[in-house]
Formats: C-alpha cells, sequence, structure tokens
C-alpha cells in the first residue's frame, strides 16, 4: 500500500467508511505505535517473515484497513486474496463465531462432523465440471499444492511434474521444490523433492497455437496438440529447458513482469 512517504489525501478525495474517511493519513507511517510493534516484532519473530513493508493492521472492515496509528487504507489486494468478501464481512464473522462456540476442533482426518461434509458438498456443487467429485480440505496453499502434488503422482502413477518459472506454489519441500518465484525461497534448501521440470510459461506453446491469442485470456490457452502431448515433445513445444530433477538454489528468471509472483 506504501512505499514512500504519502502525498497529502484530499478531502475531495476521501469516501466515508465505518472507521471514518478514508483514505486518511493521521500520521506518517510507520507512526509512533507501529514502529514500537515492529521493534518487538523483531525481537521475536522468525526471519521467515518477509515483510515488505511496515504495516502495522489494528482491523479492517471491508475494503478499509486501519493502522495501530490511525491511518486509514484501501485495501486493493482483499487480505491478499483471501478476503474476497471483504474484511470482517458480518455473515463470515457469524459463521466463525457459531462454530467456535459449538466446536473447535475433534480432527477431521478422524471422525465427521457436519459443518465438513456441508462444506464439501458445496464445494463440490459450485466448481466446475460435470460427475462425482471428492473434496480434501486442507489449512494452506501450501498444503493444498502438495496434495495435488502426491495425488498426480498416485493417479497417474507418474513421477515427473512441470511447474512454470515465475511461480510461486509454497514453500514446503514439495511446494517448493514447484516454486520458481524467487531465487531466496530456494536458498540453502536443496535437496528439494526430485523429478520436476521447470518451464517457461506457455511462451512457445502460445506463439505457435493462434486460437490461444485470439481467446483474449491469458490463463486458459489450448492445449498442445495431440502430436505434441508427449513429454519429450511438450517440452520441446514450450522451450523448456533441461531442468529435471534440478536442485539447485538457482532460480531462472520470469519470462515477463506478468508471471511475477508477489510472494516473498
Ligand atoms: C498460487 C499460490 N500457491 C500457493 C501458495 C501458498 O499458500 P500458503 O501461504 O497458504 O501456504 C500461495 C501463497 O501466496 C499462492 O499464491
Amino acid at each position: 500500500m506504501l512505499q514512500s512517504r504519502p502525498k497529502s489525501v484530499s478531502a475531495k478525495s476521501q469516501a466515508p467508511s465505518p472507521f471514518g474517511p478514508v483514505p486518511h493519513i493521521a500520521t506518517t507511517p510507520p507512526g509512533p505505535k507501529a514502529k514500537g510493534l515492529i521493534e518487538r516484532d523483531e525481537r521475536y519473530s522468525s526471519p521467515s517473515y518477509t515483510r515488505d513493508y511496515p504495516l502495522v493492521v489494528k482491523r479492517a472492515l471491508g475494503s478499509v484497513v486501519e493502522d495501530v496509528d490511525g491511518n486509514r487504507y484501501l485495501d486493493l489486494a482483499a487480505g491478499i486474496a483471501v478476503c474476497a468478501t471483504g474484511h470482517c464481512h458480518p455473515d463470515v464473522v457469524a459463521a466463525i463465531t457459531q462454530q467456535a462456540s459449538n466446536l473447535i476442533h475433534i480432527c477431521g482426518s478422524d471422525f465427521y462432523y457436519p459443518p465438513m461434509v456441508e462444506l464439501m458438498e458445496k464445494l463440490s456443487s459450485i466448481t466446475p465440471g460435470s460427475g462425482d467429485k471428492k473434496v480434501l480440505l486442507t489449512n494452506s496453499g501450501a498444503e493444498a499444492v502438495e496434495a495435488g502434488f502426491k495425488l498426480a503422482r498416485h493417479h497417474t502413477n507418474r513421477k515427473y511434474a512441470i511447474s512454470f518459472h515465475g511461480a510461486f506454489h509454497g514453500r514446503t519441500m514439495g511446494a517448493l521444490a514447484l516454486t520458481s518465484s524467487k531465487a531466496r525461497q530456494k536458498e540453502k534448501f536443496s535437496p528439494l523433492v526430485p523429478s520436476h521440470t521447470h518451464s517457461p510459461y506457455t511462451t512457445a506453446a502460445r506463439s505457435s497455437n493462434p486460437d490461444a491469442h485470439s481467446s483474449g485470456s491469458s490463463h486458459s490457452p489450448k492445449p498442445p496438440s495431440p502430436s505434441a502431448a508427449s513429454p519429450s515433445s511438450w517440452k520441446t513445444a514450450t522451450g523448456c529447458t533441461a531442468e529435471t530433477d534440478n536442485n539447485s538454489d538457482q532460480t531462472a528468471p520470469p519470462t515477463s513482469p506478468a508471471h511475477q509472483s508477489s510472494a516473498s
């Protein structure tokens, strides 16, 4: 949100919010309370937390975030894509409150309980595709990637995986093997899970496929033709370099800024 000293915000460009007008700079961030908390944080927190800038959040509602010194910002990142409903949506707060007062944990891997069944039914009904679906609920993105990685091996009986330069998949050992975002994320953690290949993000495949350009979508390039579907020709089609089993600490740069992950 704030990378440098903010320009003053005119009253005209402010919007009302439950916390007061927004955006609103009460004191140049990081303010005194933020500085104090950052000092305490740095005393005890693992250096694995790679903060981008000194925003110390007190509370948030909808798209408004307020820091501990009373500065207010618009959160254009939706809680890093986790609060798509807006921060502290009343329905979400009510559901969390109700569940926490009924049952906090009994372990879904060992036992059954109604909200878990209901959530899996709901996810199954709203995800694309027909036919039976199975749901695995996980605690984090990295855990979901690990599960997908394992499931692909289990289901196909094949051991190789392809991921793209510039992609961030998480920091656990399997997910980190697939990640190719920033070199420092992998530094000193080799050997990671072997048998994977990093490829440029479909650049060559898209340029040889006129339909991919006319679709206007950067997310759904057409798959390679059947003749290009074998692992060896796929590598050629994508311009993939021989990185299989690459556990080096080096991470190739992304092919274009559009494919860079913001994850630190
Ligand atoms: C595309 C993608 N995959 C996986 C992850 C890892 O998620 P988590 O931090 O919840 O483990 C992230 C997190 O930024 C992500 O953006």
